[in-house]
């Protein structure tokens, strides 16, 4: 039997008891495969790190040891949810490196995107192996790899090369107890295992993060002013209760015309992007009600030094691509 294939029989996890079950079977077979020995994670609080994370706390507690980078270009609240939940909550293993002069330093200057992503996955990999480094005893990686990521690598579709993906010369074996999963079901096991809704539910995020969204050369000014305005938009669309795939801001890096406290400003422009989609590779424009968009636009307006102006971007997919870099 492949162990990458999803056998025709699996029954779709949809339900806590399903999930209970799957939760059950993986504890084993994580137990059986680690024994007493040391599994190594990196974890960036996405969803799928996430599950895999309490997974592995539930079967072998702590011989399991996170890493969590900040690579300092992530929302507001994310690394300190990571360390909520994981560390206080769940009294796992955590090492939590924050590494964002690192990240910022280096990217300082550079504004071609693709530069900038390669520099992002790069460092990251040198941080995580750096920490790894430091650690003795290590026998498994620890992955969250799902199922559609071994679809798409058959198919060679993957294109992105994604912050976390480690390199393939590491000398660990895996252990990826979510990669017959689909993303509904890594859900459905994260909510079961205890995990808080706003990460079992997260919306997809680039692993370049906030860097592929505050375009050009990034700039700590401008990228602080990048996480606010996200964090508003995250804040009014999850309060007014609605369904969009993908809800975020872009800050160009030029500048426009505005007047603030009766003189003239000179400041960032501000895009919201919300974007729904089945597939990813075609995306439409939700029609915000009109009172949320305004209701956004004056908070970030009134809220976030340095910009003076909100736009909210019509742009389906294709032509646009969902992020901006
Ligand atoms: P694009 O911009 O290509 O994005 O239309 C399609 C989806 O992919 C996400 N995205 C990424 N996801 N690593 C990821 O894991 C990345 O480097 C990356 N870049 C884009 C994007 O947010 C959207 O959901």
């Amino acid at each position: 039997m492949d162990p990458n294939k999803r056998p025709d029989d699996m029954v779709r996890i949809t339900t806590p008891e399903l999930a209970q079950a799957f939760i059950d079977e993986q504890v084993a077979a994580i137990r059986e495969q680690v024994g007493d020995k040391k599994v190594l994670l990196a974890l960036s609080g996405g969803v799928d790190s996430s599950v895999v994370a309490a997974l592995l706390i539930k079967a072998i507690g702590k011989q399991l040891i996170c890493v969590h980078v900040n690579h300092g270009l992530m929302r507001k609240g994310e690394s300190e949810q990571v360390i909520d939940v994981f560390q206080n909550q769940m009294d796992a293993n955590l090492i939590y490196v924050d590494a964002t002069d690192r990240f910022l330093d280096l990217l300082a200057g550079v504004d071609e995107p693709e530069a900038k992503r390669h520099i992002i996955g790069e460092e990251f990999i040198k941080v995580f192996d750096e920490e790894a480094a430091k650690l003795e005893g290590i026998s498994f990686l620890g992955q969250g790899t799902i199922y559609p990521d071994i679809l798409e690598s058959q198919d060679g579709v993957k294109a992105h090369h994604n912050v976390g993906g480690l390199p393939e010369e590491m000398q660990f074996e895996l252990v990826e107890p979510v990669k017959l999963l689909f993303k509904d079901e890594v859900r459905v096991v994260g909510r079961e295992l205890g995990l808080p809704e706003s990460m079992v539910e997260r919306q997809p995020f680039p692993g370049p993060g906030l860097g592929v969204r505050c375009t050009g050369a990034i700039t700590r000014d401008r990228l602080n002013a990048l996480r606010e305005a996200d964090a508003i938009v995250r804040e009014e669309i999850d309060a007014a209760g609605l369904k969009v795939w993908q809800y975020f801001c872009v800050v160009p890096d030029y500048r426009a015309t505005g007047v603030r406290d009766g003189k003239r400003a000179y400041e960032w422009p501000c895009i919201i992007r919300c974007v729904d989609t089945i597939d990813v590779m075609t995306a439409t424009v939700p029609r915000l009600d009109w009172d949320l968009l305004e209701r956004m636009t004056n908070r970030i307006l009134a809220e976030v030094p340095g910009i003076c102006r909100v736009c909210y971007e019509l742009s389906p997919k294709p032509i646009a691509t969902v992020e901006w870099e």
